[in-house]
């Protein structure tokens, strides 16, 4: 009879001979989600797939926006070493997808039925001559302001509605010897600040006509005047280290009561919520004064690229675990998005979340669910960092307002 012992031995044998099999299942997983909030909703799918037997190989590469993890994507297919997954964004994906180097998810979508809940807005980037080339993790929105309330209640209690109502509230920080307007300057944060100043000024018609459309007299017209000088004004509540700053350093400048407001997309909730703080309590997001009603949206997707048949089960695993409606919840409130997913109830996410899905659904309805220009949704790399030069150019005061209005539309039509 064998003992007890051997018994035992050989268990962890075959215990461990599992363990090995199923480490061979493993996705490299490309993506830029380095900052404490974003790191910590990555934990839940890292540890959701390992559950499901899939070990992770972390590509993280840090910036905000991606610009950094894109460029690094290409070295990486150039040297014909592609990662099986990518997190990207609209018009990236588009045109990884034309160069036909990405993986086919339909198996997936359909077994999920893909089709009948996520929102028109992402399918149209999430597939490809009629193929689902990515999935949806999220939906992101940029046009949000992020308040301390103690530094609000301060300054009388009520969030600003319009522009000169801002530009009151930011007067109060002053005076209460804080930083007003806590701003990162890095071109994707300043074009992420024009984008929602654009939507105030103008409203959605305009943005349409400006940023979707690329029409060249609202480019260089009276309203993109108008938004160029807020931007100048708002420059002048900036704290004089702006310059080259984190997204995630300014927030923490408003999470620590150093500031009173930052202009950001709401995976800033997630550094609040990171460092425990409570909306309605420690702090107030509201839509950017004048943009009630209108949503610029972004969405993180995973893209898979065609790495050859043995890491494809894998890959669908990966996609099948990111579109399941439990970790769109799990995920999601910790990330400070919202679910891809149409049908996920909200009644686990807090009062910002609720509101993105309010706001998310109701711009939906009324056609004024727009894409973000600066995170990827409104118009090719090109032309957004053309835009982004002659934004960050002004901003930083090496160009006139009237300069800028000349320039735009010229940069936009060498880039197109
Ligand atoms: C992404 C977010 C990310 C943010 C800052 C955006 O483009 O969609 O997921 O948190 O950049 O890195």
């Amino acid at each position: 009879m064998r003992s007890i012992k051997t018994l035992a031995a050989g268990a962890a044998i075959i215990a461990l001979a599992a363990g090995a099999a199923k480490a061979e299942e493993s996705v490299e997983v490309l993506h830029w989600w380095t900052a404490g909030g974003e790191a910590a909703a990555l934990n839940v799918l890292k540890q959701n797939l390992q559950k499901e037997g899939v070990s992770w190989k972390d590509m993280p590469v840090a910036g905000g926006s991606g610009v950094q993890a894109m460029t690094a994507l290409r070295a990486r297919v150039t040297s014909g070493d592609p990662p099986t997954a990518v997190q990207m964004l609209g018009f990236d994906i588009r045109d990884w997808a034309e160069m036909g180097v990405v993986g086919n998810l339909n198996d997936v979508a359909q077994k999920q039925g893909w089709d009948k809940v996520i929102p028109a807005a992402l399918q149209n980037f999430a597939k490809y001559d009629g193929n689902w080339i990515a999935a949806p993790v999220n939906i992101h929105s940029t046009n949000w302001l992020w308040i301390n309330k103690a530094a609000l209640d301060k300054a009388g209690g009520k969030a600003p509605t319009n522009f000169d109502e801002l530009v009151a509230m930011l007067d109060n920080f002053k005076s209460q010897g804080i930083i007003p307007l806590a701003h990162g300057g890095q071109p994707w944060q300043d074009g992420t600040l024009w984008e929602a100043v654009v939507l105030s000024v103008g409203g959605a018609d305009f943005y349409k006509k400006a940023i979707l459309d690329l029409d060249t007299a609202a480019l260089s017209g009276d309203t993109m005047r108008k938004v160029f000088d807020d931007m100048s004004k708002l420059k002048t509540y900036f704290d004089p280290n702006f310059s080259g700053r984190d997204w995630n350093l300014t927030s923490a400048l408003v999470i620590e009561g150093k500031a009173g407001a930052q202009e950001m997309g709401d995976w800033a909730k997630g550094e609040f919520l990171r460092a425990n703080k409570k909306p309605g309590t420690d702090f107030v997001c509201i839509r950017f004064p004048g943009t009630q009603g209108n949503v610029l949206f972004n969405a993180d997707q995973f893209v898979m690229f065609d790495v050859g048949g043995d890491k494809r089960d894998a890959q669908l695993k990966m996609a099948a675990a990111v579109e399941d409606p439990s970790f769109q919840i799990a995920f999601n409130t910790v990330k400070g998005s919202v679910p891809a997913r149409t049908d996920v109830p909200g009644d686990q996410f807090d009062d910002c979340g609720k509101k993105g899905i309010q706001d998310v659904a109701e711009a939906a309805a009324k056609g004024t669910l727009m894409g973000s220009l600066a995170h990827g949704y409104a118009q090719p790399s090109a032309i957004k960092e053309a835009i982004f030069d002659v934004v960050t150019q002004h901003l930083n005061g090496q160009i006139s307002t009237d300069e800028a209005l000349k320039r735009l539309p010229e940069a936009v039509a060498a880039a197109k």
